[in-house]
């Protein structure tokens, strides 16, 4: 098992089935013809995902326009959850095919305030692709286009994903399963 940071990790998904699973995403996702597709990954925890997930893309034949939204979640799997843009985008939506990546589906909280806010500004459509998806723990009325694994329901690091920003260069999906 890798130890990082003095912990034991126990890994749930490799770096290299993750790859593979890009590939896989990449082709439904050029299969869907979208139209001038705008990619948005939504910081932090998407970086590494959709750092890979746009160069397995163009593998696939896409050349879509990249942008960031950093938003911060607060009470996140509560239906109150609060969903705050910290930082926006710089493009105009309107009457565009837009792509979010995020690292997790869990309540649905986050993914659906970003997809909501994209439709308010007139995207012609909103499709959403998330590494994981946690479908225990949804609570907002959303679902992934695109899914990479369904997440049994642990607090997972790694491949961008953190614990007050450690662990996220790791390559792969993990659980920190105690001190080593
Ligand atoms: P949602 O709004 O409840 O869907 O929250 C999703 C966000 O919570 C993800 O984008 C992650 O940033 C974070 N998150 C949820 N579960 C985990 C986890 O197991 N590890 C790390 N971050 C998580
Ligand atoms: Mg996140």
């Amino acid at each position: 098992m890798p130890v990082v940071r003095g912990k034991a990790i126990e890994v749930l998904f490799s770096a290299s089935a993750i790859a593979r699973r890009n590939l896989e995403l990449a082709k439904d996702i050029a299969a869907a013809d979208y139209r001038d597709l705008l990619v948005i990954a939504i910081l932090k925890g998407s970086f590494i995902f959709a750092a890979d997930l746009v160069r397995a893309m163009h593998d696939a034949g896409l050349a879509p326009e990249v942008e960031f939204i950093t938003v911060s979640s607060y009470g996140a799997g509560t239906t109150g959850g609060e969903v705050r843009v910290l930082r926006d985008i710089d493009s105009v939506v309107k009457d565009r095919d837009v792509l979010l990546i995020d690292d997790i589906l869990e309540s649905g909280n986050t993914l659906k305030h970003v997809r909501d806010l994209m439709l308010s500004r007139g995207a012609r459509k909103v499709a959403v692709a998330a590494l994981l998806n946690k479908r225990m723990k949804r609570r907002a009325d959303i679902e992934a286009d695109y899914t990479g694994f369904d997440c049994p329901d642990h607090f997972v690091v790694g491949y961008g994903m953190d614990v007050a920003h450690a662990f996220r260069e790791l390559p792969f999906v993990g659980v920190v399963t105690g001190d080593a």
